[in-house]
């Protein structure tokens, strides 16, 4: 097979498994032959997570700061496309930073969503089965691995993410922190399970008491969904 044909392979496995990851078409045909981001409808009511993250919060997650990723997002794309079609690249330091962080954005609220669902009717409890599985292989045990992941949260400076990621190439869980939606996470890992530890996503409820929503986070969290994506990732040649 020639190089440029793996690299084919390559880029749509991942892209596939990507879509897959956070569920609703990442990209939508905007009918010119461009693509451009939207922001993907919530899989449940804004104030289904309640009382452990309250229904405003969710709004004005959702609907101001993910939305204004996926803006950010499309814009930063544009201004490249443009500064491609009149070769002047001046800024493409700016708008190539900015593509990353609203990129970042993008991708991690829209898992953020599907790794969540209300108590008691997909959130909360503990994994199961394969999942259950290799998290004691690679954490020692559930407990350990909530333990450092929440240790991870409680710990990130500034705003990010507290971050559960698999990694194709040995097949392993690990845990990471990203500062700001893309800082901190090495090359060759995928996120399959994360908490936003931004202020936006728990300051009307918990002011500023990230442990207490961190603590309560692990209520709503969808494991079903989380070794959906780590099986969407086995078998990604990197
Ligand atoms: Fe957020």
């Amino acid at each position: 097979m020639s190089t440029s044909r793996r690299e084919f392979l390559l880029a749509s496995s991942s892209l596939i498994t990507a879509s897959s990851i956070i569920g609703a078409p990442i990209f939508a045909q905007t009918g010119n032959g461009s693509q451009e981001h939207k922001l993907p409808e919530l899989p449940y009511a804004y104030d289904a997570l309640e009382p452990y993250i309250d229904a405003r919060t969710m709004e004005l997650h959702h609907s101001k700061h993910h939305a204004a990723y996926v803006k950010g997002l499309n814009t930063a794309e544009k201004a490249l496309e443009e500064a491609r079609a009149k070769n002047d690249f001046a800024l493409v330091q700016h708008w190539s930073k900015q593509a990353a962080f609203h990129g970042g954005g993008h991708f991690l609220h829209s898992m953020f969503w599907k790794i969540m669902a209300p108590p008691n009717n997909g959130g909360g409890g503990k994994p199961s089965g394969e999942l259950l599985e290799l998290i004691e292989r690679d954490f020692g045990s559930f407990d350990a691995f909530q333990n450092h992941f929440t240790a991870a949260a409680n710990a990130v400076e500034g705003g990010g993410w507290a971050l559960l990621h698999y990694r194709p190439a040995d097949g392993k869980l690990i845990v990471l922190q990203a500062e700001n939606q893309h800082k901190l996470s090495p090359w060759g890992v995928f996120p399959v399970l994360g908490v936003d530890v931004w202020e936006h996503a728990y300051y009307l409820k918990y002011q500023n008491n990230r442990g207490e929503y961190v603590k309560a986070w692990w209520n709503v969290v969808n494991w079903e969904q989380v070794e959906k994506n780590v099986k969407a990732l086995k078998g990604v040649a990197l």
